[in-house]
């Protein structure tokens, strides 16, 4: 076990042993660290590594860089990590550093230098490889580090030592590992499901009239903290009413309203891991009638999707049939008006279900994995055992949507819930926030 991972450290070696089988044969790969980010002046925001380094290394320093190598030299390094120096004076103002001899032992990789000793130590190892590898495309300021380095082997290779001829994006690799989540993996997802789920009943048992969304922010920090799970997996929306029809809305600054809903996206992060849940629940404890019909339509459709999920099934199949089912159900209560057949075809809903129905959840909140989605925007990707979704269907009114009876207007409902997809079909992980409208107004009562 590492410090700030619940993995043991044969799962972080076992991965880079996998992801070194998956390279070109003689290729070097470097992936970096995360980096400090300034919040204001000399503070930073609470530092999160860089999921695809950590992955790999269960490794939560900024200003490292781990280096993988493909060779079939008898007792070569594969694994080596660069990392900052032990610096007391540093370590007695910002926070101890692991140093390159713990390194080596608590991380089990094969060689640790320090940052100073990057170019000595790196460049040797580049020259004579076939190619560079990298998996983290969207670090522009890495990349330019990588192509410099590439170049001064270049400069320094001398006749029979080659310099890499090729800078290859193996992110995929990395990606498609990430979607298939190990025991360990799923048995923390289970844990932070379980806290955040604790942490939405926290925040149903809280709500009252009168109060502001970021004391209900507050409360799901609380909860999230105390179980571990130090910090949200992403920005918490805590929406009252009309602020619910913005999807990413998370200034949670409004009073909450009598009468009105409040939708919560919010979950935790644990040893890395997130969760993403949603609860839309009365503010006063009781569903309006129009509220309950709207509520009940998603939650209805969100089981209906639940339900089909098992391997070889895929998003857009669930698409189709959530689209479906919410549009007759839009229709049937008279929020949709027109032909039905014509309303079904042209999957009429999407007015009113705008985002997509769910997404790979992981180490990232959007997890990465291929969708395989074709120019339609279809994701007819396969599902397998040990991968994990959310489904999260929603139906967003506006209070400005004249075109439905005033009773609708200022309605945003969505339900999401994290899946496993298991042999047999599924498994679902937010077993604890209450769902139904008699549970929810059960558990407000309280
Ligand atoms: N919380 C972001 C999402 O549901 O996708
Ligand atoms: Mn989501
Ligand atoms: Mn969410």
């Amino acid at each position: 076990m590492i410090k700030n991972t619940l993995l043991p450290v044969a799962e972080f070696c076992q991965r880079r042993r996998d992801f070194i089988a998956q390279m070109p044969e003689n290729s070097i790969a470097l992936i970096s660290a995360g980096k400090e980010v300034t919040r204001s002046n000399d503070t930073e925001y609470p530092f999160c590594q860089h999921k695809h380094f950590y992955y790999l290394t269960g490794f939560n320093e900024p200003d490292a860089m781990l280096v993988l190598i493909n060779t079939d030299k008898l007792n070569a390094a594969q694994s080596i990590l660069f990392s900052r120096e032990k610096d007391a004076l540093q370590e007695i103002w910002h926070g101890r550093r692991v140093g390159q001899a713990k390194a080596i032992d608590d991380y089990q990789v094969d060689d640790c230098f320090s940052l100073a000793e990057i170019d000595q130590q790196l460049l040797p190892l580049m020259s004579g490889k076939s190619a560079v590898l990298i998996c983290q495309p969207e670090l522009a300021e890495f990349q330019q580090q990588v192509l410099d380095w590439l170049n001064k082997v270049r400069k320094a290779a001398r006749s029979g030592i080659k310099a890499p001829n090729s800078l290859i994006d193996c992110s995929d690799i990395l990606d498609e590992m990430r979607l298939h989540k190990s025991p360990a993996e799923l048995d923390i997802m289970r844990q932070v499901n379980v806290i955040s789920g604790a942490a939405h009943q926290r925040a149903m048992q809280a709500t009252k009239t009168g109060k502001f969304e970021y004391q209900i922010e507050a409360e799901l920090l609380h909860e999230f903290a105390i179980h571990g799970a130090r910090y949200p997996a992403y920005g918490s929306i805590v929406a009252g009413g009309d602020n619910a029809n913005i999807l990413h809305y998370t200034d949670n600054d409004d009073t909450l309203n009598d009468g009105d809903l409040l939708l919560i996206d919010a979950g935790g992060e644990l040893a890395g891991y997130a969760a993403d849940i949603t609860r839309t629940f009365p503010v006063n404890g009781q569903f309006s009638e129009p509220q309950a019909l709207i509520y009940q339509l998603v939650l209805d459709s969100q089981n209906l999707a639940i339900n089909a999920i098992k391997p070889l099934q895929t998003f857009a199949q669930l698409n189709h049939i959530v689209c479906d089912f919410l549009t007759q159900g839009l229709y049937d209560l008279g929020v949709l008006q027109g032909d039905i057949t014509e309303l079904l075809a042209k999957k009429a809903c999407k007015k009113y279900f705008i985002h997509g129905l769910g997404h790979w959840l992981g180490l990232d909140v959007h997890d990465v994995g291929d969708y395989h989605s074709n120019q339609q925007r279809e994701q007819l990707r396969p599902f397998a055992a040990g991968m994990v979704m959310t489904i999260e269907p929603g139906i967003y009114i506006p209070l400005s949507d004249h075109s439905v009876d005033e009773k609708w207007r200022g309605i945003g409902v969505r339900i999401e819930d994290n899946i496993l997809v298991t042999t047999n079909g599924f498994e679902n992980l937010t077993i604890n926030a209450a769902k139904s409208i008699a549970d929810i107004e059960q558990m407000m009562s309280q």
